[in-house]
């Protein structure tokens, strides 16, 4: 019987090869002036982008352009709210990573506020909650891994000794619109598919295993890991290849998905610590970590809690990725573990020291590290064991 649950609205999705030319008819649903939001340049130095600004001057949509060059700092968010708080914005589009992304739902947030995001931040703010009020938002991801095209969280960060990676989050935060075009990732370089691929990957496998889980959201982790099975290794190495563009677009979309409602595991408990201390993108720090943390979780499982679902559902991963049905459990556990390792590997996923970060920030970075929703629960010894697998 499913046991009970709640799930989280989702946006509106326009999902496939082609959607992008939707953009102007869809901004006008909200009014003609737009802010659009993009990074530094890849997205910028593309024929989607004159493409945008002719359709926008065409259906006489008057659009602010901002830059957002790394990952959005409180700093960063609260200059940009000063600077187009009197500009009668009718909607905020975001088109980029899943920086760019998150900017862009927090920017749409304290646009109505006008007081720094700081504040309303999980953990590190005054604890004032924010109302939920927004100007409408538009996210058009252009690489495939953070879902951050429908999560209602954006995470903030300020890197440094007193670093945080924290979340602004409210559930009017889902974006009003998902505009998901496979066809703005196919100049994502090699390494970013990689990294990025692998965020999704852990997403949806710590949703999946999750100990919030539920029916509908493994039902959504388990067909977009098909999709992902076949695409990550196809985008990474022929990045031109549309087939495999879409499905990783499509398992990074759903992964937001499951992770809004099944929440996630240790191993973004992990690329939270690390990443307000050093300046490894996300997808790094999953990838690298994604092979060790599940390794240390399934011997402490078959250790101390046979019965725990979480076996049966690595089984389950195991016999989608050997397509061996007629082996066992155990083999098929082992069988996604070494997948796990050997993508690693494969995709040229770097090991941490090769990244900045110094044997000094361990005890701070276990410190830090929350277990999440992760089936099992790694104490500090087994957190160590696991981030020095990767020094
Ligand atoms: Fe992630």
């Amino acid at each position: 019987m499913p046991k009970s649950f709640s799930f989280a609205s989702t946006p509106q999705i326009h999902f496939g090869v082609g959607k992008f030319g939707l953009l102007p008819q869809l901004i006008e649903n909200y009014g003609n002036t737009v802010l659009i939001l993009t990074g530094a340049k890849s997205f910028t130095s593309s024929k989607h982008w004159d493409t945008l600004r002719e359709d926008l001057s065409q259906s006489k949509i008057e659009w602010y352009h901002y830059v957002i060059p790394n990952e959005p700092s409180p700093k960063q968010i609260d200059h940009c709210v000063d600077q187009f708080i009197n500009a009668n914005l009718k909607a905020i589009l975001a088109i980029g990573g899943g920086s760019v992304l998150d900017a862009g739902k927090a920017i749409s947030a304290m646009l109505p506020l006008n007081k720094p995001v700081k504040n309303f931040l999980e953990g590190v703010g005054t604890g004032e909650i924010h109302p939920g009020i927004k100007i409408p938002f538009i996210a058009v991801p252009t690489t495939s891994g953070t879902g951050s095209e429908t999560t209602k969280n954006a995470v903030i960060t300020e890197v440094g000794n007193h670093g945080f990676k924290k979340s602004l989050r409210h559930e009017n935060f889902v974006p009003n619109l998902a505009v998901v075009d496979p066809t703005l990732t196919l100049t994502s370089p090699k390494n970013q598919t990689a990294n990025s691929g692998m965020d999704a990957f852990t997403q949806l496998v710590e949703s999946y295993l999750s100990t919030k889980s539920n029916l509908m959201t493994d039902s959504l982790a388990i067909k977009a890991l098909n999709q992902l099975k076949d695409g990550l290794p196809q985008a990474v190495h022929e990045g031109l290849n549309i087939e495999g563009r879409t499905k990783m677009a499509y398992a990074a979309m759903i992964s937001g998905i499951t992770l809004a409602n099944a929440g996630l595991g240790t191993i973004h408990g992990f690329a939270s610590s690390i990443g307000g201390k050093c300046n490894i993108p996300h997808g790094l720090i999953c990838g690298s970590l994604m092979g060790i943390v599940n390794r240390i979780t399934v011997r402490e499982l078959r250790k101390k809690d046979t019965t725990n679902i979480a076996l049966k559902k690595y089984a389950r991963l195991g016999k989608m990725f050997s397509q061996k049905d007629e082996k066992g459990p155990n083999y098929q556990i082992e069988f996604f573990l070494d997948k796990i390792d050997n993508w690693t590997e494969e995709f040229q996923i770097s090991i941490f020291s090769k990244s900045g970060l110094e044997e000094i920030q361990i005890p701070m970075i276990i410190k830090e590290t929350g277990n999440k929703n992760n089936p099992y629960s790694l104490n500090s010894a087994e957190l160590e064991e696991a981030l020095r697998n990767r020094i």
